[in-house]
């Protein structure tokens, strides 16, 4: 998935906007996804996820901010996440449709609350970058 440097732009300005807000957008994806495709919740079984749950909160937390070091590190995403790659393809082994669900979620959930922000450019810039993001957290698995 090549990012061109207008979609890395977008990219970057969305999250300006987001701001603080990414943690706690975070919590809403994951909730998000949990409610609208339960197939995702077989990875956590060890996990309260009940709505409002703070485990859940504190995982979106974790998720936003390996996203804002995507985006602090665009030109180099698998650098970043490498140590996330690891895990996801190593211990984790998530089936990689996963992360497609998830990414639509976190879309939906930022165009709830930017809806002027998320144009049609900036919505096919934020869909690459989550998909960049997704391929190389899928890229180690053998
Ligand atoms: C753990 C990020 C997608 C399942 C984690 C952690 C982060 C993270 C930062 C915590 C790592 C640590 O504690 O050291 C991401 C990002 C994703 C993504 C940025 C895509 C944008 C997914 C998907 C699934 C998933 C799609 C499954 C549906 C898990 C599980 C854990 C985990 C089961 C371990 C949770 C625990 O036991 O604490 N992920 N993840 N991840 N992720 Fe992901």
């Amino acid at each position: 998935m090549v990012l061109s440097s207008n979609d890395k732009t977008n990219v970057k300005n969305i999250f300006a906007k987001i701001g603080g807000h990414a943690e706690e957008y975070g919590g809403e994806t994951l909730e998000r996804m949990f409610v609208t495709y339960p197939q995702t919740k077989t990875y956590f079984p060890h996990f309260d996820l009940a709505h409002g749950s703070a485990q859940v909160k504190a995982h979106g937390k974790k998720v936003a901010s390996a996203l804002v070091e995507a985006v602090n590190h665009i030109d180099d995403i698998a650098g970043a996440l490498s140590k996330l790659s690891d895990l996801h393809a190593q211990k984790l082994r998530v089936d990689p449709v996963n992360f497609k669900l998830l990414g639509q979620c976190f879309l939906v959930v930022v165009a709830i609350h930017h809806p002027s922000l998320l144009t049609p450019e900036v919505h096919a810039s934020l869909d690459k970058f989550l998909c960049a993001v997704g391929s190389v957290l899928t890229a180690k698995y053998r």
